[in-house]
């Protein structure tokens, strides 16, 4: 059995609707799935929930709910947004099914007969909104913590901690090893300048039942529940091990569970850069406790503002992406933000700026290319492709080559930018060759042919190219190319698949002009 590219997003709090920054690392990380599989790769696309913890237990209590219900309740939404984002994810995670909170059990058990954990009290101060412990290195310069962290009480309880101190010599030399591991660069280096100039405090990983009890209770004492943090990250593993993935079951479970699957270790971890330290920190060091090898990868992206402000539902400064998507359509929604934003800085959402990709870029670029080339085709030649002729086909194919490579890199917003290189060259070509007065002098006609030919064949190649990007937009071209299904292997963009004497089907507007 070949081990699967594995690929998961960050399990989104379900404490309110989803916004753009779930729905961004959501379409980058379905881009990515489906550019490996068409690629050739086989792959398993994770998603889901973080649904325990504090938040999600205020959130709740607010709306008067047992928390059970109110998970139940927005699963549904957050089940209904990945269709409505047309994702690919092989399956959802919801960190209060069974089939994880068993796996935690199994692990917290594991870690703690190998002596990984330690009872101690704690006093100090902790803020209840962040469910994170702090110190008085955490306060500003003035004595007080940052507003972020909410209210911060002083307290005094017993809890469980987990040696992280231990293992930091350990993981810096990982991360020199492996410089590859956190990318972008400037996130690795933030990582390995905090590893080398704090001591790692260890990581507290219970809270009281008594002040917190939407967890998963500790299997060695019912007095309390796993800390929301140590519960989430197990889905990446938690989920494999559901599908019978060897790699991550325990020795003991080995035999009983049929295998179906190999996917562990992760290929790529998507996260946004708020909980690199999460992922980068904390999940390395327990993994290396459960004797579990690494994930390749941990790729953050930044985060999105909305004219120049933080994303807040209580100033209303928001972007809703369903009723953006509803508006314009979810192919315009998916290419703004990857074109838009590289992965990696912070990116600032304008509807004016989206309004002019959409008009530019889809509107006048890819679909009036597409639908002259098919109309011309359809007005001139009855929409019989001619004879292949291959002008273009050099221009196709560096675009071809150098998409794959910045597809394998993850580089979605280069890839982008190489495909609309194909788009910008075959409106070009319309403007130099003008079809539509060749078509006026009988004597042209074998030209005429040869700039049909590189115009449908190119907006072919292009289907195939942006398939990941733009299924639905992909899937309509090859529909008015008359050809069947939709282009989902890469290597269909090879030139000149298009034979001669195909009929093609009936060009209609991609992206039709919107009054605003
Ligand atoms: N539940 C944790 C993650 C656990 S992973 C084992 C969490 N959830 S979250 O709902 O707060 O965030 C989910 C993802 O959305 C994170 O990767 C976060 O960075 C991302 N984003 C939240 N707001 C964002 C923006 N404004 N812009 C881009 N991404 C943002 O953290």
């Amino acid at each position: 059995m070949s081990k699967r590219f594995y690929v998961t997003t960050a399990i989104n709090y379900v404490n309110g609707q989803p916004h753009l920054g779930h729905a961004y690392e959501e379409v980058v990380a379905d881009v990515i799935a489906r550019s490996r599989r068409s690629l050739g790769q086989e792959v398993f696309f994770l998603t889901g929930l973080d649904e325990h913890g504090q938040k999600v237990q205020q959130a709740a209590t607010a709306e008067g709910k047992p928390p059970q219900v109110y998970c139940d309740q927005l699963a549904v939404d957050w089940l209904a947004f990945t269709k409505k984002l047309e994702l690919t994810n092989d399956d959802f995670v919801r960190t209060t099914e069974p089939r994880h909170k068993e796996f935690v059990q199994a692990i917290l058990t594991q870690l703690h007969a190998a002596g990984h954990f330690y009872k101690a009290t704690y006093t100090g101060f902790y803020s209840a909104k962040e469910e994170t412990f702090l110190t008085d290195k955490d306060r500003r310069p003035d004595g007080t913590f940052d507003p972020s962290y909410g209210e911060v009480v002083e307290l005094k309880e017993d809890n469980y901690y987990f040696k992280l101190k231990d293992h930091q010599q350990w993981l810096i030399d990982y991360l020199e090893a492996n410089p590859t591991f956190v990318q972008p660069d400037y996130r690795r280096n933030e990582v390995l300048g905090f590893l080398k100039n704090t001591t790692l405090e260890d990581l507290c990983i219970s809270r009281p039942a008594a002040r917190l009890n939407w967890g998963i209770p500790l299997p060695f004492d019912p007095g309390y529940v796993t800390y929301v943090w140590f519960d989430a990250l197990v889905n990446y593993i938690s989920i494999p091990a559901a599908h019978g993935d060897q790699t991550v079951l325990a020795e003991s479970e080995i035999g009983n569970r049929k295998s179906e699957i190999a996917l562990w270790p992760a290929d790529l971890h998507v996260i946004g850069k708020d909980i690199v330290k999460f992922h980068a920190v904390y999940w390395p060091i327990m993994l290396k406790a459960m004797g579990l090898p690494l994930p390749k990868q941990i790729l953050a992206h930044g985060w999105w503002q909305k004219d120049g402000s933080k994303i807040a539902k209580s100033t209303g400064n928001i972007v809703d992406p369903i009723a953006v998507i509803n508006e314009w359509g979810l192919d315009a929604f998916r290419f703004y933000v990857l074109r838009e934003l590289d992965l990696g800085p912070d990116g600032n959402w304008t509807d004016a700026g989206f309004r002019s990709r959409y008009q530019a870029e889809l509107g006048n670029g890819l679909g009036n290319l597409v639908n002259r080339s098919l109309s011309m085709l359809k007005r001139y030649r009855n929409g019989i492709v001619p004879t292949p002729s291959s002008e273009l086909a050099a221009d196709a194919q560096k675009v071809i080559a150098d998409t794959a490579r910045l597809l394998e890199q993850n580089q979605l917003q280069g890839a982008l930018l190489s495909i609309w290189q194909l788009v910008t060259r075959a409106n070009l070509y319309v403007e130099q060759n003008k079809p539509f007065n060749l078509a006026k002098d009988p004597a042209q006609s074998a030209r005429l042919d040869e700039v049909l030919y590189n115009l449908v064949e190119t907006c072919r190649v292009l289907a195939v190219l942006l398939n990941p990007f733009l299924p639905g937009t992909s899937a309509k071209i090859y529909a008015q190319l008359g050809l069947p299904g939709s282009p989902e292997k890469f290597e269909l963009a090879a030139w000149g698949k298009l034979s001669a004497g195909h009929a093609i089907g009936e060009p209609a507007p991609l992206f039709p002009r919107k009054e605003v």
